[in-house]
């Protein structure tokens, strides 16, 4: 039995902050923002609105577009690290609830912005042993809520919003996920991290304003361009792959410049690399579906077309894979 990727789906949340409106907020401009990340806007989530609430938006479009019912989903992995509590339920819980989906497998997974390829990965080996045949994995994040919006070394990067996939059984080997890669390295723990509130709290304030992130950016940077480069060459390099044959490079969106390095790394072309960091920002675990889903919803991602995904986030995790779209053209 093999994994197929077989559709996507997305949500924005409507309200968007710009860089002016930081100019506002933080000592920064739209000239240095722009220039150091790529970014022009990201969407910010409403009040009441949840990681679990996007989290079903998207879900829903990738089941529609999947051909299958709800009832067809046997499990369902969230990765996220903004969930709607930070202890339980699990975020995928609420997900499955608000889905109609009684009984069903569910969990969240966590491992910052490489959580959808791992939470891929996760799905492809329960498909491959034969344990389930449906599996809707969601990046869902509201990192507004867990950002500091007094610190423009990292305020100015997050954004909000949700993508989902359903993966699911399939004995055409040409559909077939080829290679996933994860990897961590927790010596770099302190890189990137939110230090308050668990059991490891270095805060004496374990409850209020939890789980803020911190982020040494420049030494983040450095690593995840060495990193990411090592990984995707790899990658190809065992598969037999040439760059030239990915239609779709589609890296996690947390800098344009981390991903323009990656990119001529593997000497692609401008028109093989995704890039929606400009208007989305870095969402996280949700920032590789949702710009898988920019693409199909733009008629640019065909049924057969192989993409390369790879991210690296908080951990330090990082991972990548090789995945061919096995859904129906918009
Ligand atoms: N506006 C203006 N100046 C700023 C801002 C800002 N928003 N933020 C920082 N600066 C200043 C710094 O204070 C510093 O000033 P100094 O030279 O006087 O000390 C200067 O700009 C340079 O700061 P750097 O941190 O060296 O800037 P850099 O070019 O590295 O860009 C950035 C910072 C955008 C954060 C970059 O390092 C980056 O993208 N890092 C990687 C992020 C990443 O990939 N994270 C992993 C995924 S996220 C996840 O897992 C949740």
């Amino acid at each position: 039995m093999h994994a197929a990727f077989r559709s996507i789906g997305a949500y924005v949340p409507t309200k968007i902050l710009t860089n002016a409106d930081f100019e506002a907020m933080v000592d920064t401009t739209d000239e240095w923002i722009f220039k150091r990340t790529g970014i022009k806007e990201r969407h910010i989530a409403a009040d009441d609105e949840t990681t679990s609430d996007m989290g079903v938006k998207a879900a829903e479009l990738a089941i529609e577009r999947s051909g299958l019912s709800k009832n067809d989903i046997d499990m369902i992995v969230c990765a996220t690290i903004s969930p709607d509590y930070f202890c339980m339920p699990s975020t995928a819980t609420i997900i499955a609830t608000k889905l109609g989906l009684e009984k069903v497998t569910a969990f969240d997974l966590s491992a910052a912005c490489t959580g959808f390829v791992y939470a891929l990965s996760v799905a492809r080996a329960f498909i491959e042993s034969g344990m389930k045949k449906n599996v809707l994995i969601v990046g869902s994040e509201k990192l507004s809520a867990i950002t500091d919006y007094t610190d423009r070394g990292t305020c100015i990067l997050f954004g909000d919003g949700a993508g989902a996939a359903v993966i699911s059984a399939t004995t055409d080997k040409s559909e077939a996920i080829i290679d996933i890669h994860t990897g961590s390295d927790g010596a770099y723990a302190d890189l990137l991290m939110s230090p308050n509130g668990g059991s490891g709290s270095i805060h004496d304030d374990p409850t209020g304003s939890a789980c803020v992130m911190k982020m040494k950016g420049n030494e983040t940077f450095k690593v995840a361009v060495r990193t990411l480069t090592n990984d995707v060459v790899a990658i190809l390099e065992e598969n037999n792959i040439t760059s030239s044959a990915i239609q779709h490079f589609v890296p996690h969106q947390a800098n344009y410049r981390i991903i323009k390095a990656v990119g001529d790394a593997l000497n692609l072309k401008d028109e093989q690399v995704v890039i929606t960091v400009e208007k989305y920002g870095n969402t996280s675990g949700a920032s590789i579906p949702m710009a898988i889903n920019d693409i199909y919803e733009s008629g640019r991602l065909q049924k057969g077309e192989l993409m390369l995904l790879d991210a690296f986030g908080g951990g330090l995790t990082w991972g990548s894979a090789l995945v061919p779209f096995a859904g129906k053209n918009i």
